[in-house]
């Protein structure tokens, strides 16, 4: 069952055939299951498009979407049930569910796609698919226009235009409904408490997978997965940006970087945290950990409907550049510092991305040159960060240092709502998590 009610999949469907019109046909496949080795396959989740618009769990399924179609307007192919797979697999969607449940108006077998697709294109101009995602997809979509112009039905008439349906579904997707936003606040709650609890275990002699434990563990008992393999980084490990191993000893005296985040009902969390292992920031630390803390709300309070994509990533980068002036880690002018880009030697990322179904969620960030304006019920990701590599060319004291702090910001008619505000974040609350007793 769906957290998102099945009528929000329908109106989805009848936007994009209000979208396409009807001179079109879309058609969107799932995507296969994935095999991890030997026979052995990862379990299934559903490309975020597709499931964006169907509602449907299931691979081996594809969905048109025809409008003005006598017959119905949308469409899903889907498996019949075969109840040998049924004891092997578990229950399957079948053609009667998907029009009951999912609130298709036709379902037919998937096995019928070569005979039925060509008739539902016969007659239409364009058709609107996943262009260039899937090169086995792409030839079928020409096949299938080909059997069109080679059939015998009186008045033919072949689709002679081949549209990609991406950039649609993309821009429907930067906006949040109010239960997407429900399902994101749930994700980021769950993730929240997980972070808390891998603040409350942490001391030193652990290794960074016992805190990837403790995530999964607290994540999996309310339902959820991560949305992306957590990033659990001790010490030096935190500058490395997309380090996955986590499976180094947590030492006292470092800090621990931890970006990890949950999905719920497909959507997802993305959160990051930084504390000491051993409970204490040391006086470099905190001072490199406030410089993060301060750009982080300076660039949180950026976030309003109006204000272009990029005003929190500057508004970020000039505390961060003002702060390392300050520690004396960068020299020179404060302008000619920030027009260099000085502080990409500390700080090599952006502030953030959209969040969704995806992490790093679709949506353009720009549109011929010039930054999207933000507006009420989008979701991105606030995450500046400070990260001094142990090569580094500054005073020893700070090398080995990464901090990131990271939040799902929802933009409100008025400003906005941090859906993970439920971690602590300043140096004093977290210290106090950490003294208490588990
Ligand atoms: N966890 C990936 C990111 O923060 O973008
Ligand atoms: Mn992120
Ligand atoms: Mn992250």
């Amino acid at each position: 069952m769906s957290i998102i009610k099945a009528s929000e999949f329908k109106k989805r469907r009848k936007q994009i055939a209000k979208i396409i019109g009807a001179d079109s046909i879309a058609i969107i496949k799932a995507k296969d299951v994935c095999i991890r080795n030997g026979d052995a396959d990862y379990k299934y989740r559903p490309d975020s498009h597709y499931y964006y618009l169907t509602g449907c769990h299931e691979a081996d399924s594809l969905m048109v979407i025809c409008p003005d179609n006598e017959a119905g307007e949308d469409i899903l192919f889907c498996r019949e049930i075969d109840l040998n797979n049924v004891i092997w697999n578990g229950p399957m969607l079948g053609s009667d569910a998907a029009k009951e449940d999912l609130e298709f108006d036709c379902s037919y077998d998937i096995k019928s796609l070569d005979n039925i697709i060509p008739q539902l294109m016969n007659g239409r101009d364009k058709v609107y698919f996943m262009l260039g995602e899937d090169t086995d997809f792409d030839k079928k979509i020409v096949q299938w226009t080909n059997k069109v112009k080679k059939n015998k039905w009186a008045k033919s008439q072949a689709p002679h235009e081949l549209i990609a349906l991406k950039s649609f579904l993309d821009d429907m997707r930067v906006y949040k409904s109010k239960d997407e936003i429900r399902c994101m606040q749930k994700a980021a709650d769950i993730a929240a408490a997980a972070h808390i609890q891998m603040m409350k275990v942490c001391k030193p002699g652990l290794f960074e997978y016992n805190l990837n434990a403790e995530f999964l563990k607290s994540i999996t008992n309310e339902n959820s997965q991560a949305s992306y393999l957590p990033i659990i980084g001790g010490g030096s490990n935190a500058c490395i940006l997309h380090y996955i191993n986590n499976n180094h000893e947590l030492k006292n005296g470092d800090l621990v970087l931890i970006d990890a985040g949950a999905e719920y009902g497909y959507y997802a969390s993305d959160i990051t945290r930084t504390f000491p292992v051993n409970g204490q920031y040391s006086k470099e630390q905190a001072e490199l950990y406030n410089i993060v803390l301060a750009a982080h709300t300076a660039a949180v309070n950026k976030v309003e409907p109006g204000n272009h994509w990029n005003e929190p990533h500057e508004a970020a980068v000039r505390v961060i550049t003002q702060g390392l002036l300050d520690l004396g880690l960068l020299k020179g002018d404060f302008e000619t510092l920030i027009k260099g880009q000085s502080y990409a030697h500390f700080y090599m990322h952006k502030t953030g991305h959209w969040l969704g179904l995806d992490v790093h969620d679709c949506g353009e960030y720009s549109i011929d040159g010039l930054w999207v304006e933000l507006e009420a019920n989008m979701v991105l990701t606030i995450e500046p960060g400070i990260y001094i590599g142990d090569n580094a060319k500054v005073p020893s004291k700070y090398k080995g240092i990464g901090i990131r702090i990271e939040d799902d910001v929802l933009v409100t008619k008025n400003g906005h709502k941090i859906l993970s505000n439920k971690v602590p974040r300043t140096i004093k609350e977290i210290e106090a998590i950490m003294r208490k007793p588990v």
